[in-house]
């Protein structure tokens, strides 16, 4: 029996994926950070009878020590996993500069650190699967955004437009780096940018965003079960390439200053330096 582990896998995609992958006989491994939200899903799963299938794991993906438990939980619970589904997200698009427990701005903390932590601690477990993805949910194709070299974690001149979009373009490379330090690997790692998708994100924007975002939303965008469709065909038959981007079903090409390799290099030793001392 297949395994995909989904971050986000509660709401939104990630549990459009969910219950997709559990009406096809696949066991899931959702991980949220709301109680309610997993026993939600546990109960949708029973109604579909894949209540043995489903697992919730409630974890807080801002925190580095956190996802390595989930990294932990996960490996010691599955000897392999197919599939690895990054959708964890919540915007912070306005307010003040919120730092972590371990000291991280919390986007890049959930968008990004969590993604890098879930990605490379689950390697082994995804090599040991004949055909692992990790499909990382972001937004690559939007020219907007740069990662802060001097100042990622946003301490000195902080908005929250500014964190969310280096998040974004942290996820890109993220992509980049982990293909291109992984020659061998078996894993396809696609970057996924759904394109608009009517899912509860704009509840916990601030008004009036969230007006403005419901409406477009009704008007533009598209429902969650028929953007999973391309997301999951693209899961199980991903491209040869170690990584690919997408934007919805048009590929992109891997150009310009968003998936550069020295850049993606560098962003991934930072990293590695930054979550050491966690
Ligand atoms: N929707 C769109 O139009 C759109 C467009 C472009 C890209 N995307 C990308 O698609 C992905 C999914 O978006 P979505 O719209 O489906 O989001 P969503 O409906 O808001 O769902 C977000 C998921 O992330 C989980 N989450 C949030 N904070 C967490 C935390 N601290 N720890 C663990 N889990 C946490 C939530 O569970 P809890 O609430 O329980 O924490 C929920 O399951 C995101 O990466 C987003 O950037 C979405």
């Amino acid at each position: 029996m297949q395994t995909v582990v989904i971050t986000g896998g509660t709401d939104g995609l990630g549990k459009g994926l969910a219950l997709h992958y559990l009406r096809r006989g696949v066991r899931v491994l959702a991980v949220g950070s709301t109680p309610a939200k997993g026993e939600a899903l546990l109960a949708q799963a029973a109604t579909i009878s894949a209540a043995g299938r489903a697992v919730f794991l409630q974890a807080d993906l801002t925190s580095v020590a956190a996802t390595r438990d989930l990294v932990a939980t996960v490996e010691s619970a599955c000897s392999s996993v197919d599939k690895l589904i990054l959708c964890a997200q919540r915007y912070r698009l306005f307010g003040s500069r919120t730092v972590t427990r371990e000291g991280f701005e919390h986007s890049f903390a959930l968008a990004y650190l969590s993604r890098y932590v879930l990605g490379h601690g689950l390697r082994t477990a995804l090599e040991s699967a004949p055909q692992p993805v990790i499909m990382n949910v972001a937004t690559p194709g939007v020219p907007l955004g740069r990662i802060h070299w001097d100042d990622p974690q946003l301490a000195r001149r902080y908005s929250g437009f500014k964190a969310t979009l280096q998040s974004f373009r942290a996820n890109d490379l993220l992509g980049v780096a982990f293909a291109a330090l992984h020659a061998d690997t078996p894993i396809r790692y696609v970057g996924y940018n759904p394109g608009m998708v009517s899912t509860g994100m704009p509840d916990h924007l601030p008004q009036p965003l969230r007006t403005l975002t419901k409406a477009s939303f009704t008007l533009l965008a598209t429902s969650v079960p028929k953007a999973v469709t391309p997301m999951a065909r693209l899961l199980d038959e991903p491209p040869g390439e170690r990584f690919s981007a997408y934007r919805t079903t048009r590929r992109l090409p891997l150009k310009g200053p968003a998936f550069d390799q020295a850049d993606a290099l560098r962003l991934h030793h930072l990293t590695h330096d930054l979550i050491n001392a966690v």
